[in-house]
């Protein structure tokens, strides 16, 4: 059975005695979570091994980087390799945010590649795929999604690939206050599920967790949710308030 997941996403934000305050705000609401629903925090990289050392003895729970590089070590001053999250127990990493990719320029190939080494190092990738606005007004935004899981995804085997979180993301809805309505967020969710189903198999598309991000919140949470095809949520503004964020975590089906 797929994963029901709840990701933080903390951006470039908080001091860490801010961060550590909120992860135990959060650890101490005692939320019970099954073995199948997970919560994941999206930390600054150098709160990782600190805030892996407050989670760690929770099981449904998680630390995550927001970034690694796509190469596997060498000359490359301040960049962090998969291999060095996975030396101190983090096993997730979010690729290729829109914001890495508008900000940094990361394209679809440099994406594939990260995904490479996260999965050469048991790193599980929270890849974001999803289209700005004007592909949206366009119509075009299934097309979009489509071609960057192509050229993002596609050379993975099933094996790998059910290793891969996706996390689809409308760019016109993150930090916007705009969420997608449930039946846009279902219907890309179905698509995404749809082009997998179509390159590998209807059996290897169910088992990916595809979540949702983009002004998810407190109050739109439990619907998002639970629409068939989303199964959580990646969250920035709103995973920085503790009662918010316990409040998406408990709205996981
Ligand atoms: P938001 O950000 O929840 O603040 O819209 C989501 C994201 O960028 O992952």
């Amino acid at each position: 059975m797929r994963k029901q997941i709840a990701a933080a996403n903390w951006k470039m934000n908080l001091t860490w005695q801010q961060g550590k305050q909120l992860l135990e705000e959060i650890l101490a609401a005692d939320i019970s979570l099954r073995k199948d629903q997970l919560a994941i925090f999206g930390v600054p990289a150098p709160y990782l091994g600190l805030a892996e050392g407050i989670v760690s003895p929770r099981p449904q729970y998680a630390i995550a980087a927001q970034n690694c590089y796509d190469k596997k070590s060498g000359a490359f001053t301040g960049e962090i390799a998969a291999g060095m999250l996975q030396s101190i127990g983090i096993n997730y990493c979010i690729i290729g945010h829109s914001e890495r990719r508008e900000y940094f320029g990361e394209s679809n190939q440099m994406l594939a590649e990260k995904l490479d080494r996260c999965l050469e190092n048991s790193v599980v990738p929270i890849f974001c795929c999803g289209e700005a606005l004007q592909v949206r007004e366009a119509g075009t935004q299934n097309e979009f999604v489509e071609k960057q899981l192509e050229e993002s995804l596609f050379h993975l085997t099933a094996e790998q690939l059910k290793s891969v979180v996706i996390a689809y993301e409308p760019i016109w809805a993150i930090g916007t206050g705009k969420t997608a309505s449930t039946d846009q967020a279902q219907e890309m969710h179905a698509c995404v599920r749809e082009v997998l189903a179509r390159k590998y198999s209807a059996a290897v598309a169910s088992e990916i967790s595809i979540l949702y991000g983009g002004s998810v919140k407190a109050g739109n949470a439990k619907d998002l949710f639970g629409c068939p095809d989303v199964d959580g949520g990646l969250v920035g503004g709103a995973s920085l308030v503790a009662s918010d964020f316990i409040a998406i975590i408990r709205a996981l089906k």
